[in-house]
């Protein structure tokens, strides 16, 4: 078997978008891969994924496209033997059982992360932790002005792991009522409250702000560039290959 066979071959979906650009860029620098596709609706080498798995082969799909797309992406991939990687936000929590239930049935890898940026990724871990020790937070998320979807998928994963550790983070708030809707942002698991930022000038950065009496813990994580997800993507995708398995949230693999 030659060298190049043995590497793993990567199709991109998104490839001419923000993170596409720096996936095929990491891709192409990563020993172990091969980029067989670029795959994107706009100026792609291919304007489907069909269109590619019928001319290359593909190992492991990285997808970063759009929260309209990926569900329909990612059961074509576990429809048709290919592993899938996500990046893509905005799936519904009962499309993430489907796609478990349909990676398991065939025994491909999918790992579906929010985050693929490790400092991300800690920030949960540790909001999680603090979670343990205070009954109210919230959190604010603040991004670039062309992100399609809010809250961002980091913020609502977050909550839900921070939701396993305490049941209301509202604890002992007064009854309250809005003169502006929406000026308490969202409600997400156990009540905790996301606040979305969009402004030019951002990329991705979240606060979650703990309170109790007599103290503010501020855990914050900003992302300078898009760079910082390249180590988890690449990451995933060696899980994914190597593993077949189903996999939410970057933090399972990371040891
Ligand atoms: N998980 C993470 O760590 C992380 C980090 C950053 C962004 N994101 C998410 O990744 C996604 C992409 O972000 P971006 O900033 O690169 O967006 P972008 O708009 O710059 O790029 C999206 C690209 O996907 C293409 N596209 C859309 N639908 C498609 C389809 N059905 N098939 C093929 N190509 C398609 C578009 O033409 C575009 O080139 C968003 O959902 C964003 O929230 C996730």
């Amino acid at each position: 078997m030659s060298v190049l066979t043995d590497k793993i071959k990567i199709a991109v979906c998104g490839s001419n978008g923000k993170m596409g650009q720096e996936v095929i860029k990491a891709v192409k620098s990563a020993e172990d891969m091969e980029l067989t596709a670029e795959i994107d609706i706009v100026n792609g080498q291919y304007s489907s994924i069909k269109e590619a798995k019928d001319a290359v082969s593909i190992d492991v799909l990285i997808d970063f496209t759009q929260p309209a797309s990926i569900y329909e992406n990612a059961l074509f991939c576990l429809n048709n033997g290919i592993n899938i990687v996500i990046g893509t936000t905005g799936l519904k929590d009962e499309q993430i059982k489907e796609l478990e239930t349909l990676s398991k049935a065939n025994n491909l890898g999918c790992l579906i992360a929010p985050n693929f940026s490790t400092g991300a990724v800690l920030m949960m871990m540790f909001a999680k932790m603090a979670s343990k020790y205070f009954k109210n937070a919230e959190i604010i998320e603040l991004h670039h002005n062309q992100k399609k979807d809010a809250p961002s998928g980091t913020a609502v994963k977050t909550a839900l792991m921070m939701s396993e550790e305490n049941s209301d983070f509202t604890f002992g708030n007064c009854p309250e009522k809005e003169t502006i809707d929406g000026a308490r942002g969202a409600e997400a698991y156990n009540n905790i409250h996301i606040h979305s930022v969009r402004l030019p000038g951002y990329i991705a950065s979240q606060e979650v702000l703990f309170g109790s009496s007599g103290q503010i813990l501020t855990i914050r994580h900003d992302s300078m560039n898009r760079e910082c997800y390249m180590p988890g993507v690449l990451m995933a995708v060696r899980h994914v290959f190597g593993n077949k398995d189903f996999v939410y949230g970057l933090e399972k693999i990371m040891d």
